[in-house]
């Protein structure tokens, strides 16, 4: 199964008259100084009179930001779009936020194709290819509606398919282009397929469920080797901590594998660990009902390797990835976790749980353990893990600790490049008293309401001595609340970068 939404986005060079022939439901053109005297805007221009010139001058000179029309007969077009385009010097989420308004139009007029003209005079700051591949990642993210749990009659207009067209290009620049596309599309994809699962409601997401829906990518990515683990098989594995979890619940924990090995042999693999808490009601120590319902995107982790995969399979990257989707369900009952109650992790270490909502790292520390055997190069988890991220960076941010300052350079060099961006907060051994109690040999919370992040990267940190290592807490930046609530599709522009560009 593949959560792509645009079957198809291509690129292409144009000349002026090309422009005139290009059959579509809605061609787009970003306005900015310079496009208003484009050489390949001439025959479009003049093909309507004044009508479009002026408009781009409207838009100039600032009065509109937008302006639809119907295409000038001797147009291919059914509509034409013009659109402000951001500033040269505009910051990467400005120019991202351009592409998904026009998405966002391209969904609202109803169009079924769409065809973009790249403007030529891009910032200086970022060249084509970046543009490029940004374009072609938001208009396929943002191409995205869950439709999964609405009456199926009710099934709007849907974009199907998009071109990016580009002018003046060199053979060679086009290839290179086209290939930014390429990779952009693909991690769109991916972005799709996390913000599906992290938007499907929990009774429709159990880790069972996540478990089939992990099989299936077998059958459009045959690349990949897809293993998982039952509660039996974690038992054997001796996964105190990660069972606890889930003993409230009637949903059986399930911990998939997904591997990808495109790349030499003895090359030794990047491992991705998700938190994929299907629900979190926070257990015995149960949280307030207020946007409750939010903690059905808290598997955000496991949902952002199931899209990572994906990209890295459709783009048959040379890298040797293994993804561990570490699920289960976290609720009260009779049989559940309860605070004071000590388990011992796959590690041997011996663990209080002293509040059955601080479950994230339960589930972590022993998938953390278990990793050792995939001999990895580097670790990286990634966990909606703390509300105290929310509260220290907000959205634009995912917070990063870890164990090897090099690595944590890479994600932060990726978030920038991407424009998915991440900060780093410190793990310093000041933090390592937080996790200490007289009953085990680790607590599972402490330190009141300082610094929550740290702390909880601060107890996994007891289970990564062996390698190294990098934690993103993903809690602020996996979904939004507000008018556009959904899953974001982060961190995987970052992921992508990572592994793709990133040297690791
Ligand atoms: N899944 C939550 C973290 C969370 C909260 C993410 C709000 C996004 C929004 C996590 O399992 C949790 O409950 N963490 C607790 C830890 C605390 C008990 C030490 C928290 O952040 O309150
Ligand atoms: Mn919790
Ligand atoms: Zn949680």
């Amino acid at each position: 199964m593949t959560y792509k939404v645009l079957s198809s986005l291509t690129a292409n060079n144009v000349n002026s008259a090309d422009i005139l022939k290009v059959k579509t439901d809605l061609l787009i053109i970003g306005v900015n100084k310079k496009t208003s005297s484009a050489s390949e805007l001439k025959d479009l221009k003049s093909s309507s009179n004044s009508m479009i010139g002026e408009s781009m001058n409207e838009i100039n000179n600032g009065t509109r930001k937008s302006i639809f029309l119907p295409a000038p007969a001797k147009v291919g077009a059914k509509n034409i779009l013009l659109i402000k385009e951001p500033e040269v010097d505009a910051a990467s989420f400005l120019v991202i936020r351009h592409f998904e308004e026009i998405m966002g139009m391209i969904k609202s007029s109803k169009s079924k194709d769409f065809a973009f003209l790249m403007s030529s005079a891009t910032p200086k700051k970022v060249d084509l290819n970046w543009m490029a591949e940004v374009a072609a990642r938001t208009f396929e993210a943002a191409a995205y509606t869950f439709n999964a749990t609405k009456n199926k009659t009710a099934k709007p207009v849907t974009v199907k398919k998009g071109a990016m067209l580009f002018s003046g290009l060199t053979p060679a620049k086009l290839k290179s282009v086209k290939s930014s596309v390429q990779f952009g599309h693909a991690v769109g994809e991916g972005m799709n397929a996390t913000k599906h699962l992290g938007d499907l409601p929990a009774n429709h997401c159990t880790p069972r469920i996540i478990e089939t829906k992990t099989k299936a990518l077998k059958k459009d990515f045959p690349a990949l080797k897809i293993s998982s683990l039952n509660e039996k098989d974690l038992e054997r594995l001796k996964m105190g901590s990660y069972l606890s979890v889930g003993k409230g619940s009637d949903e059986p924990s399930r911990m998939m594998t997904i591997e990808y090995r495109g790349g030499a042999k003895d090359k030794q693999p990047l491992v991705l660990v998700g938190k994929g808490i299907t629900f979190d009601t926070g257990g015995i120590s149960l949280k307030p009902g207020s946007a409750m319902d939010e903690m059905k995107w808290d598997m955000c982790g496991a949902a952002s390797v199931f899209g990572i995969m994906q990209t890295l399979a459709r783009l048959k990257a040379k890298v040797n990835v293994v993804g561990l989707l570490v699920c289960a369900e976290n609720m009260p009952s009779a049989r559940a976790t309860k605070p004071g109650d000590v388990v011992t992790s796959m590690s041997g270490q011996t663990i209080e749980i002293l509040n059955t909502d601080a479950e994230g790292r339960l589930v972590l520390c022993d998938a953390l353990t278990y990793v050792k055997k995939f001999k990895p190069s580097h670790v990286i988890d990634m966990a909606t893990l703390t509300g105290a991220v929310v509260v220290a960076l907000g959205t634009p941010a995912t917070g990063v600790m870890g164990n090897d300052q090099p690595l944590a350079d890479k994600i932060l060099a990726a978030g920038e490049a991407s424009g998915d961006r991440a900060w780093q907060l410190p793990l310093w051994e000041e933090y390592a008293h937080c996790t200490k109690t007289n009953f085990a040999d680790l607590a599972n919370i402490g330190g009141g309401r300082e610094a929550g992040t740290i702390t909880a990267a601060s107890f996994l940190s007891n289970f990564t001595k062996e390698y190294k290592w990098a934690h993103m807490d993903i809690a602020a930046s996996a979904w939004t609340g507000g008018a556009k609530k959904g899953g974001s599709g982060r961190p995987v522009p970052l992921l992508a970068e990572l592994i793709l560009k990133g040297n690791l």
